[in-house]
C-alpha cells in the first residue's frame, strides 16, 4: 500500500495531523485496528500414521506429533474445543513404493483418518487433505518418475490422472476442500474434472499456486519422513528469485478452477502474499511453514524472543499482506491466546 500523498484524501499535515491521537487510548487503538486475528482463518496441519495410540512428538516441532488416527481424533476435538475449525491432513503411509500406490487405497491412512474425524465431528470441522505423492513414494518426490535426459524427473501429465484418482478417494471419505501440493502444470484441471465426474462438483481446491522451492520446509520432511531421495524439489517448485512468475502460476491455477490459491512460505514471500491479493482480489491462503515455526520456537526456548508476542506478531503480518487464511502449526497455542485474552 503507498503511503505518499493523495490527492482524494486532505493530508493537513502536523501540528493539525497527530497521528498519536489514534494511539493514547487502548480502546481507540482497538477501534481504529485493521488486521483481525482469528481462530476461524487459521488452518491446523495433523500428521497421522498407522497404529493405535500414536502420539510421537516431532522433536524440530514442538507440540506437534505424529499421530494415529485415534489419536488424532483426540487432537481434532481439542483444537476444535479452543475454536479451530479447520485442519489439513498429511499421511505417512505404512508402505511406500515408486507410484505412491498407497495414496489411493479407499483404507488409505488419510482416508482412514478422514472417516474417523467426520464420524467424529459431523459437519463441525473443515476436513483439508494434503494431495500429493512425496510421502508415499520411496524416491521421496511429488509424482510419478520418468527419464528426462538420463535423470530422473517428476512426469507431470503422467501424475495428473493418479492425483485426480488420490482426490476422489480422498473425497469419497469425506474431505471438504482438496489441496493439491505437487506444483504439477494443469494439476487443477485435472483435479477439478475428475471431481466433477465423480459428482463432486462441490468440493472447492485449495491450490498451492505459488510454491517455492524452499529450505524452510526442513522440519517438516522429518514430520511427513518424505525428504527426496536423490536431487531436490526444483524442477517443480519455484525459484525463491522470482515474483512475476507466482502471478503466472496463480493466473493458470485459478484459469483452471482454482477457487483458493496459496503463497508457500509465508513470512520470505509476504510480498508475493500481497501482489497475488491485489491482482486477483480472490480467497488467498499462505502456509506459515514448518521452518518458520521451528525458528520462533527455537529461540523461545532460549528465551531470546518473547513467543507469544512474536507468533502473534507473525500471523497478524500474513494477514496484513493478504491472507485470508493461514496455515501453521501455532494454531492451538494462537487459539489458546485469543481465548485467554
Ligand atoms: C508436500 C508438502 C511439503 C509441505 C507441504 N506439503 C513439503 C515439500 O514440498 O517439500 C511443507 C510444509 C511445511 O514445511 O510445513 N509436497
Amino acid at each position: 500500500m503507498s503511503h505518499l500523498p493523495d490527492p482524494a484524501v486532505p493530508s493537513p499535515g502536523f501540528p493539525t495531523a497527530r497521528p498519536r491521537r489514534l494511539r493514547y487510548h487502548p480502546l481507540v487503538r482497538d477501534l481504529v485496528r485493521e488486521t483481525e486475528l482469528s481462530a476461524r482463518d487459521l488452518i491446523l496441519p495433523l500428521f497421522v500414521r498407522p497404529g493405535r495410540g500414536v502420539r510421537q512428538e516431532i522433536g524440530s516441532m514442538p507440540g506437534n506429533f505424529q499421530l494415529s488416527v485415534d489419536t488424532l481424533v483426540d487432537e481434532v476435538g481439542a483444537a476444535r474445543d479452543l475454536g479451530i475449525r479447520s485442519f489439513m491432513f498429511f499421511g505417512i503411509p505404512e508402505r511406500k513404493d515408486a507410484t505412491g500406490s498407497t495414496a489411493l487405497r479407499d483404507d488409505g491412512i488419510v482416508q482412514q483418518a478422514l472417516r474417523a474425524a467426520r464420524k467424529a465431528f459431523g459437519a463441525d470441522v473443515l476436513l483439508i487433505p494434503d494431495e500429493c505423492f512425496c510421502e508415499y513414494t520411496d524416491h521421496g518426490h511429488c509424482g510419478i518418475l520418468h527419464d528426462r535426459g538420463g535423470v530422473p524427473d517428476v512426469d507431470n501429465d503422467a501424475t495428473l490422472a493418479v492425483l485426480a484418482e488420490q482426490c476422489v478417494s480422498h473425497c469419497r471419505a469425506g474431505a471438504d476442500v482438496v489441496a493439491p501440493s505437487g506444483m504439477l502444470d494443469g494439476m487443477v484441471r485435472a483435479i477439478r474434472t475428475g471431481l466433477d465426474a465423480a459428482g463432486f462438483t462441490h468440493v472447492p481446491i485449495l491450490s498451492y499456486a505459488a510454491k517455492y522451492a524452499s529450505g524452510f520446509y526442513g522440519p517438516f520432511r522429518d514430520a511427513a519422513e518424505s525428504p527426496p531421495q536423490f536431487g531436490d524439489r526444483s524442477t517443480y517448485q519455484m525459484d525463491p528469485a522470482n515474483g512475476d512468475e507466482a502471478l503466472r502460476e496463480v493466473g493458470l491455477d485459478l484459469a483452471e478452477g482454482a477457487d483458493l490459491v496459496m503463497v508457500k512460505p509465508a513470512l520470505s514471500y509476504l510480498d508475493i502474499i500481497r501482489r497475488v491479493k491485489e491482482r486477483f482480489r480472490v480467497p488467498v491462503a499462505a502456509y506459515n511453514v514448518s521452518g518458520e515455526f521451528a525458528m520462533v520456537k527455537a529461540a523461545a526456548a532460549r528465551g531470546w524472543i518473547d513467543e507469544r508476542r512474536v507468533t502473534l506478531e507473525i500471523l497478524t503480518s500474513i494477514r496484513r499482506a493478504g491472507a485470508d487464511v493461514v496455515l501453521t502449526y501455532h494454531a492451538r497455542d494462537v487459539a489458546r491466546w485469543l481465548k485467554t485474552g
